[in-house]
């Protein structure tokens, strides 16, 4: 794993360097760079092109997460809330990193490069290839039991649309509970996962997965409507100040939730909800809930109007459905 980080970090730059500068730059022999070389591209999806008598490059020049650059990049604010910034070359995924470190401090930061076992939600796989996208999980230490937290994940995806904003992506939309759409395809999921009891102190790990390049190659593994930052933007983005703006927002948000709760998210996620007005199908396990999103309430429940009634769900995933006019369109 070693071996290949240091080569990617030489050949990040996209310039072509020989098999003989690498090796010697690497203290491998030849043939072991081109092993790892064919790693790099079999095996993590980075393509490099290999031309005779130049040597190796990459298609695309990549910028490689650095700590350093993105704490000395940080508000002030959000560097105070950082208890620790760690950037992992390849985990298993960064959310059960977090929660094995069981003496991390509150304001640990974890990021990968990649994640062999990425986790969504609904036991879902996060595809998370090398180099690509970012993946990062936050941890966030609050004083009142779970009781308390039934609104965070959603006061967290609103501070991923405000950090996205303010990098000029524009068309984001929220779909309860905690999912990122651009164009209505997903952008960036929220998992959140919790430690702690009844009534006393929790640790919630909140895991963050942005989709930034992702590429074809691996895309075929995703089993929903997906997009990425490099469709919803007019120039490419660092990812380096993509996670400082993110983490900009998100550590204080953490904070100012432990004080406040939702009530400092609730406009703007009324503002950017994809599904309040629209009839909605909410999946639970045993059943299925079909009727008109009316919106949240100040807890983060959904509220769903039905048979003049509303009803309101802590839990469950939202399917859209057409709009009953379109179904007499078609009927018709
Ligand atoms: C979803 O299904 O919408 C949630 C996806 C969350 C993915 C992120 S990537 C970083 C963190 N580590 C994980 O294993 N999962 C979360």
């Amino acid at each position: 794993m070693q071996r290949l980080r240091n080569i990617l970090s030489i050949l990040a730059d996209g310039r072509f360097h020989s098999g003989t500068a690498l090796a010697s730059r690497l203290g491998l022999s030849r043939s072991a760079v081109w092993k790892q070389i064919r790693s790099l591209s079999e095996q993590y999806n980075i393509p490099v092109q290999a031309v005779q008598g130049r040597g190796y490059r990459l298609s695309a020049v990549l910028e490689l997460l650095e700590a350093d650059n993105i704490i000395a990049a940080l508000s002030p604010e959000a560097r105070r809330h950082l208890g620790h910034l760690q950037i992992e070359w390849s985990l298993e995924s960064t959310n059960q990193w977090l929660m094995e470190a069981v003496d991390a401090p509150c304001g640990t930061v974890v990021a990968a490069e990649h994640q062999r076992q990425g986790r969504g939600r609904r036991g879902r796989t996060w595809v998370s290839p090398l180099g690509a996208n970012l993946y990062f999980s936050l941890l966030g230490c609050f004083q009142g039991g779970p009781a308390n937290l039934s609104g965070l994940s959603l006061a967290v995806a609103v501070s991923v649309v405000r950090a996205l904003t303010a990098q000029g992506v524009k068309d984001l939309e929220l779909k309860w509970p905690n999912d990122i759409l651009s164009r209505s395809k997903k952008l960036c999921g929220v998992l959140l996962e919790m430690q702690g009891e009844a009534g006393g102190p929790c640790r919630v790990v909140c895991g963050i997965g942005l989709n930034v390049n992702m590429p074809q190659t691996v895309a075929t593994d995703i089993d929903q409507p997906w997009t990425d930052l490099q469709h919803s933007l007019p120039r490419p983005i660092s990812r380096q100040r993509l996670l400082t703006s993110l983490l900009d927002e998100l550590l204080p948000a953490l904070a100012r939730y432990e004080q406040d709760g939702l009530t400092p998210f609730l406009d703007d996620w009324r503002r950017w909800d994809a599904v309040a007005g629209r009839p909605v199908q909410l999946l639970l396990p045993q059943r299925t809930v079909r009727g008109r999103a009316v919106g949240i309430d100040g807890q983060g429940n959904l509220l769903i109007e039905r048979g003049g009634r509303q009803e309101s769900y802590c839990s469950g995933e939202i399917s859209l459905r057409a709009e009953p006019e379109q179904y007499h369109a078609t009927a018709d």
